[in-house]
C-alpha cells in the first residue's frame, strides 16, 4: 500500500488508560465473583496489550486463550466478512466467558465472534472493549463494559495499528495526515 505521510495526535493517555483498566477490572471481578476460573478470550491482534494490563487487575482466577478475526479489508475499511483465522485452544461449554475487544467500530467483528462463541454454549459471556465508536455502528450490538467512546477518527497505539503501525505506542492517538 502506497504509505500517505501522517502525524499521532494524543487522544488518551497511558495514564488515563490504566486508570479506567483498573476500574473496568474492578467492576469485572465483581461481577464474576464466585467463578472458579474466568476464560479471557483476547481478539487478536489488536487487544494484546489491554488484555495484559486488564487480566492483572482482575482479582480471580483467569485462563487466557486468544482467538483472531478478520473484518478489514484494507487497513481503514471494514470489509463486513468476518473470517475466524485463529480458533480458541480450549472449552468454553459451561464457562464463564469474558471477550475482550480492541474497538467496536461497525460491530461486524464482535456480532460475529459473540455468536459463535454463544453457539458453544457458555455459562456466561460478557464483552470488554477498550473503545467503541457509536457513530459508526451498523449491527447493534455493545459491550458490557466500554473503556471509553470516542468519536469517528482513526485512532492506533496501545495494541491498535495502522497497516501493523504504531501497536507499540504506550498511548491512544489519532491519525492524521499531513498530505
Ligand atoms: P468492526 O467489525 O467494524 O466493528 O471492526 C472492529 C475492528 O476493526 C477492531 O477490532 C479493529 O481491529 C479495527 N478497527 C476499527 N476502528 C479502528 C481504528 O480506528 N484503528 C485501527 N483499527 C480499527
Ligand atoms: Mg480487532
Amino acid at each position: 500500500m502506497p504509505h500517505r505521510a501522517y502525524v499521532i495526535d494524543q487522544m488518551i493517555s497511558a495514564k488515563a488508560i490504566a486508570a479506567r483498566a483498573e476500574v473496568l477490572a474492578r467492576e469485572i471481578t465483581a461481577h464474576f465473583k464466585g467463578c472458579d476460573k474466568l476464560v479471557v478470550v483476547g481478539l487478536l491482534r489488536g487487544s494484546f496489550v489491554f488484555i495484559a494490563d486488564l487480566v492483572r487487575e482482575i482479582d480471580l482466577p483467569v485462563e487466557v486463550d486468544f482467538l483472531e478475526a478478520s473484518s478489514y479489508g484494507d487497513a481503514m475499511h471494514s470489509s463486513r466478512e468476518v473470517r475466524i483465522l485463529k480458533d480458541l485452544r480450549g472449552e468454553i461449554a459451561g464457562r464463564d466467558v469474558l471477550v475482550v475487544e480492541d474497538i467496536v467500530d461497525t460491530g461486524f467483528t464482535l456480532h460475529h465472534v459473540v455468536n459463535l462463541l454463544r453457539s458453544r454454549e457458555p455459562a456466561r459471556l460478557e464483552v470488554c472493549a477498550l473503545l467503541d465508536k457509536p457513530s459508526r455502528r451498523e449491527v447493534p450490538i455493545k459491550a458490557t463494559w466500554t473503556g471509553f467512546e470516542i468519536p469517528d477518527e482513526f485512532v492506533v497505539g496501545y495494541g491498535i495499528d495502522f497497516a501493523q503501525r504504531n501497536r507499540n505506542l504506550p498511548y491512544i492517538g489519532k491519525v492524521r495526515f499531513t498530505e
